[in-house]
């Protein structure tokens, strides 16, 4: 594959930016040439954000697994799309070439039929990284069911809300995943997701660690039992009918995601075919500066937006090698990444700067005797980087040789909206740089006028929005438009906004400085102080709670919780547990606080706000700097909250 649309040059950049403002028709139009379509589209851009309505591509005709998978047959069969590195390191690798991706996912397609999968259904995936749940999402792709992957981390509770959101009807799941040294045992999670379910018909369970399941009957199939009796072989597939595709319009849903926002419910972001797939090409290849024949190595879970498009659907539209790594940084010891580098000679990797704090914390041991010298780019995502973490990435992992992309993005963007372009724009610790061609930020004050006057830093200050749509914008929320429209589309008039806040300097650079609204950032894992609340409030002896962040050397925010507890109380430490466990049975144990503190009352405005910019600075331990305490119902909780700070 080569890519006519790489930019190679700073001033290459600087023009395709230019053209992509002045011309976003035609420098997308041209782009798009260079993927299969059944049928080109009419009109490469409709847009309103006062509805709001996105249409990239509108009319046009494809599916997004032959430009994933089938394009790549001729000159690719025998290259490895997914090398798999299993959670321990003595287990045999897999390496799945074009050629067998395709067999398999046009397989499983079939399986997916058989089982009375349509266009347009929801299937939820709830698996470990293996590679069957890139075969599972492709081949949801492939027949046009609406794939919605849930990361393994999330509880019963949270799977059954997310089923039940979007009318799901199949679930592909495995009997238990490997993470580290723990076994997960994740179809029994899905069994109590489905207490109560009356959407689901299906559950296709994959074997992974052999842990005992319930197979119920009527509803629950052996995956390997279900592609046993589809034909293998790819002329027995063509001759069966298996392996064709369902022809999708551009803007068909492709796949739902849910994520994390200011309100307690989680909201299930829609991202459509065609302009998906352009926007998460288009960036892998720009972004890393991909080369064919490179191996890219994304750290992240299949169960997030990162892996979806930096793991699956960017590189291997590119026909790139991607890899999947089953287990934990830290398992077997500290140097597993730097194993997988020196064992795969890898090129690219690409990880969050909570993994690198993490790391950083063990030392140069785990590096001893481990060559790194195939690496060439290094990325990281999810959270700001702090300069410390970045220059030790830079020394020790890059050797001062390789550039570092600080990819600023979301789950509601798709792909990478803010980088630097590996090696071809330059990089500055801690700030994202410029924005990708098609990308266009503004900084605007609170009543969403720009921002015009410089801080005493010398850098422009203000929330993050984009003024026109990129291809890989979301198009809804599932089922709830309007939620949409009020989250996104109406903080201010006529942008999208990212809920971010930034600072930009005299170079046009972007510094992303961290959330504005009331959503957490841990450990790169984006978390709603809301929901956190309401699983605290669901134990029965809790009044009242309040969440907020607190700086956290290596998860980036901690989350700090403050209780009103009147229930049966043995102890704080049993009870803290108590509240432990009933968030992780809840939400998940991604969600569980750091800190517990008891109170006896919040801080309440008159009108019965909690004051939660007080309760911010008590967790941050800048309790000096309070601020105006005189509005509040009872100034005395602050005293007290101060004075029991953990
Ligand atoms: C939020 C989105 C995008 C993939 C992973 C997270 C924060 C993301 C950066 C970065 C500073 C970043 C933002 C954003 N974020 N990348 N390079 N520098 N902050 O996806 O779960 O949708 O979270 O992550 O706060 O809004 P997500």
């Amino acid at each position: 594959m080569s890519y006519p649309y790489q930019i190679k040059s700073y001033d290459e950049y600087k023009e395709a930016y230019q053209k992509s403002i002045d011309d976003p028709e035609a420098f997308w139009g041209d782009i798009a040439e260079h993927f299969r379509w059944h049928k080109k589209w009419d009109k490469v851009l409709n847009w309103n954000f006062k509805e709001p309505k996105i249409e990239w591509f509108a009319g046009g005709k494809l599916n997004i697994t032959e430009n994933c998978l089938d394009r790549h047959l001729e000159k690719l069969a025998d290259k490895p799309a997914i090398i798999w590195e299993p959670n321990n390191p003595e287990e045999r690798t897999r390496i799945v070439t074009y050629e067998r991706l395709h067999k398999r996912v046009c397989q499983f397609a079939q399986v997916l039929k058989n089982n009375g999968v349509k266009k347009g259904d929801r299937v939820c995936i709830y698996m470990g990284m293996v590679p069957e749940l890139a075969y599972a999402t492709l081949a949801c792709a492939r027949i046009g069911a609406i794939h919605s992957v849930i990361f393994g981390g999330f509880s019963a509770q949270s799977i059954a809300d997310r089923l039940e959101d979007a009318q799901a009807e199949f679930i592909v799941t495995c009997d238990g995943a490997y993470r580290g040294g723990k076994d997960i045992p994740l179809k029994s999670v899905i069994d109590d997701a489905l207490i109560g379910n009356k959407t689901v018909k299906r559950v296709i369970v994959y074997t992974r660690t052999r842990t005992p399941v319930s197979m119920i009957k009527g509803r629950d199939v052996w995956w390997e039992d279900e592609m046993q009796a589809v034909t293998e072989g790819a002329e027995a597939l063509k001759s069966d009918g298996f392996g064709e595709v369902e022809v999708m319009d551009a803007e068909d849903p492709l796949f739902i995601l849910y994520t994390s926002g200011s309100t307690g419910k989680p909201k299930g972001v829609v991202h459509t075919v065609g302009g998906y797939m352009v926007w998460t090409n288009y960036s892998f290849v720009n972004v890393f500066n991909y080369q064919p024949g490179q191996i890219h190595f994304c750290t992240a879970d299949i169960g997030w937006i990162t892996g979806h498009s930096y793991i699956i659907y960017g590189p291997l539209s590119a026909g790139a090698t991607s890899v999947m790594f089953e287990g934990v940084p830290t398992w077997p010891d500290a140097g597993r990444f730097w194993d997988i580098i020196d064992k795969y000679k890898i090129d690219i990797l690409y990880t969050a700067p909570t993994a690198i704090r993490s790391l950083m914390g063990f030392g140069l041991d785990p590096l001893k005797g481990k060559d790194l010298s195939s690496l060439k780019v290094l990325g990281t995502v999810g959270e700001p980087i702090n300069e410390e973490a970045w220059h030790w990435y830079d020394e020790h992992i890059g050797k001062k040789k390789c550039p570092i992309v600080d990819t600023w993005w979301q789950t509601e963007t798709g792909g990478v909206l803010i980088s630097n372009l590996a090696g071809v724009t330059p990089a500055k610790p801690s700030w994202a740089t410029l924005p990708l061609p098609g990308v266009q930020p503004i900084l605007v004050d609170e009543n969403g006028k720009e921002v015009t006057e410089k801080d005493e830093e010398g850098n422009y200050k203000g929330n993050l929005c984009i003024k026109a749509p990129w291809p890989g914008i979301l198009r809804t929320t599932y089922g709830d438009h309007e939620r949409c429209r009020t989250n996104y589309f109406a903080t201010y008039e006529n942008l999208y906004f990212t809920g971010d806040g930034a600072l930009k300097n005299d170079d046009g650079f972007y510094r992303i400085t961290g959330r504005v609204d009331d959503v957490l950032n841990v450990s790169g894992h984006r978390i709603g102080t809301a929901e956190v609340e309401n699983a605290i409030n669901m134990h029965a002896g809790v009044v009242e709670s309040a969440v907020v962040g607190y700086p956290h050397d290596i998860k980036g925010q901690g989350i700090y919780a403050y209780v009103i507890f009147n229930g049966r109380h043995f102890d704080d430490e049993l009870t803290r547990k108590d509240i432990l466990a009933t968030v992780s049975r809840i939400i998940g144990p991604i969600a569980k606080p750091d800190k517990i503190q008891f109170v006896s009352g919040l801080p309440k405005t008159r009108s019965g706000k909690i004051m939660r910019r007080i309760l911010r600075k008590v967790a941050e331990g800048e309790t000096d700097k309070l601020g105006d305490t005189s509005t509040l119902l009872d100034p005395g909780v602050v005293d007290e909250i101060v004075k029991g700070k953990l």
